[in-house]
């Protein structure tokens, strides 16, 4: 694994904490760039996988000699410290991640990257009371990804419309966001013409992305 796009995205929305866990770390590079900034006083460095974390154990080897990050095997939250005040999970789907936060705690700040269903995740967050203050896609490495991020005790009002589509994407989108759209269409487009069944629910998809497409490039416009 390299030092890729979708990480560098990553690490740009990570931000000073006390106690950092990077569940699920795989290769490390996110527990890294906050050791190496000094955004954090400690770090957990976790995985479900002796063998991932071991990828995060070999790169942060000194960090953890010097006692400034801990590595951990665990499936999610279960042995991470209750007062960890930022926790990062990336590249799991939406429903194992509100698994992890259902099963385990919920920490003061999250930065999340669902590879899938975003929206039961940004559902889940707001019917806890979180504030989400970042909630955009992003385009890396042939695919299009969601970064969000949120804090405990600012819940934000989202529509179903955001839930779905992410809030930054609706309110100031970004030229990927609007690249994702045009390929859902086009998807749903040659499903529609291959579909002998369901093809209601197909043709309301469409409409429905359709409508935020005009929508998003109104904005782009405006901005
Ligand atoms: C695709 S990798 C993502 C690695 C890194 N977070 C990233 O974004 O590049 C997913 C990692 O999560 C770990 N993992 C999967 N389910 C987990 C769970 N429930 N608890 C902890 N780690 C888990 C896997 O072993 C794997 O190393």
């Amino acid at each position: 694994m390299k030092r890729t796009k979708r990480l560098s995205v990553l690490c740009g929305e990570l931000e000073a904490c006390t106690l950092f866990a990077d569940v699920g770390c795989d290769h490390g590079y996110c527990t890294e760039y906050m050791l190496k900034n000094g955004l954090c006083r400690r770090a957990q460095i976790s995985d479900i996988s002796a063998k991932s974390l071991k990828k995060a154990e070999d790169l942060l080897a000194s960090y953890i000699e010097r006692g400034d990050a801990v590595a951990i095997v665990c499936a999610g939250l279960e042995k991470i410290d209750r007062s960890t005040d930022l926790v990062l999970i990336a590249g799991m789907g939406g429903e194992e991640i509100v698994k992890i936060l259902e099963e385990g705690f919920l920490p003061e700040k999250l930065l999340l990257q669902p590879m899938k269903n975003a929206d039961k995740v940004r559902a889940f967050l707001l019917s806890k009371g979180y504030g989400i203050c970042r909630d955009y896609t992003f385009f890396a490495e042939g695919k299009f990804y969601d970064v969000i991020k949120a804090c405990k005790g600012a819940p934000s009002a989202y529509t179903e419309d955001m839930i779905l589509f992410g809030g930054d994407n609706l309110i100031s989108p970004r030229a990927d966001f609007l690249k994702k759209l045009e390929k859902e269409i086009r998807l749903n487009e040659l499903w529609l013409q291959e579909a002998k069944e369901g093809r209601e629910n197909i043709l309301a998809r469409l409409r429905k992305l359709r409508g935020i497409y005009d929508e998003t490039c109104g904005r782009l416009r405006e901005n």
